[in-house]
């Protein structure tokens, strides 16, 4: 059995979480289950629907509700960069302590529709971030266009020359490439600035194309990829150094937005095991032999899972700890509330364990 049955860790931090309007049923479902993962702070992405989150007013009535629903979480707010927002709204949103504006491709995912076309009418939103230090969030895909031949196997890797020519625009700017998936993003962002980091998920250490081709529940954007990719991210993860850190996007959808008539719903949801899943994966990529079991060490988990995320965002260490432990949690099959019921990922699966020391 490779690794140690056990590890004591600082709480986690996941630095990329959906959880949906507050108040609302699957926030009310979602929002409780991330301290249960061994987390105790979180960076909450800001696209809503009707409306996405536009305004520091509109973020921090979102953080109200939010807390109303865990209090002992510490919520980082987000902005959803959008025509309406100024560089007067950047400097409000700093003083207001909102970490981070997400830049949604428009058409690339859920409630992107209002999102980006091109990133040259927000040249002075740009500057305006990388004046202040508030961190530019980027989903890393251009859209599929078949005149174009973008699929979603190769959506990120086409993105990288934007990221790259931000990286030069704003050499500054503090920027999250968000759920890395791909071997190309991840040697992007190695080979960028300490400012240029990458979040990876814990469903993207598992899945490959194959997976979501055949279950809806493992479908999310950017999709899961080829073996090479996902042992890229793997060994990001345990040689991170800073440069990768934990972002769940764990993304809760109604089971019927995932099994409807219309179109899947993207997105997994990982929360109330986020941190079970990425031991997990590990276990399983050592056995695979993606990785080698003397790169799990404490340090590189301590970094991945909680350190590097706070650093990045100038947030203080953890104060407490979590023990994981291998066997500890068995997945059920659904959660259910209010006219909702939300299939977590590994459904019926045992895996890590959390205990709150
Ligand atoms: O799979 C995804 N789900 N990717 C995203 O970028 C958005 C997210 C969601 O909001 O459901
Ligand atoms: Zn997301």
């Amino acid at each position: 059995m490779p690794l140690q049955d056990s590890y004591t860790l600082p709480a986690a931090a996941d630095m990329h979480v959906h959880l949906r309007n507050a108040p609302g049923p699957i926030a009310s479902l979602a929002t409780p289950t991330i301290r249960r993962a061994g987390i105790d702070t979180v960076f909450v992405m800001p696209n809503l629907a009707p409306r996405p989150v536009v305004s520091v007013a509109e973020a921090l009535a979102y953080k109200d509700a939010l807390q109303q629903l865990d209090s002992s979480v510490t919520y980082l707010m987000s902005l959803y960069l959008h025509e309406s927002i100024t560089p007067d709204v950047i400097r409000e949103a700093k003083r207001a302590g909102i970490a981070g504006v997400k830049a949604y491709p428009k058409g690339a995912t859920t409630n992107s529709q209002w999102g980006v076309v091109s990133f040259d009418p927000f040249h002075d939103v740009l500057k305006a971030m990388e004046e202040e230090g508030i961190v530019l969030n980027l989903h890393g895909e251009v859209p599929s266009s078949a005149a174009d031949g973008v699929t979603v196997m190769n959506a990120e890797i086409r993105f990288i020359p934007v990221l790259k020519g931000l990286v030069e625009k704003y050499p500054k700017l503090k920027i999250v490439l968000e759920h890395c998936t791909s071997a190309d993003a991840v040697e992007a962002v190695k080979a960028l600035g300490e400012n240029v980091v990458g979040t990876i998920t814990a469903h993207h250490l598992s899945l490959l194309v194959d997976d979501w081709s055949a279950n809806v529940h493992h479908y999310c954007k950017p999709s899961a990829k080829s073996p090479e990719d996902r042992r890229a991210l793997l060994n990001a993860v345990v040689t991170s150094n800073g440069k990768f850190f934990l972002g769940t996007d764990s993304a809760p959808h109604d089971i019927t937005s995932k099994k409807g008539k219309g179109n899947t719903a993207a997105g997994v949801f990982t929360q109330p095991y986020a941190i079970g899943y990425v031991l997990t994966a590990l276990e399983e990529a050592i056995t695979r032999g993606d990785i080698a079991e003397a790169s799990v060490t404490e340090d590189a988990l301590a970094g991945f899972l909680s350190g590097y995320g706070r650093q990045f965002y100038g947030v203080a260490p953890a104060a407490r700890q979590i023990r994981v432990t291998r066997g500890g949690a068995r997945v059920e099959e659904s959660l259910r509330g209010e006219g909702v019921e939300i299939v977590p990922f590994r459904a019926g699966e045992t895996t890590w364990g959390v205990e709150w020391l």
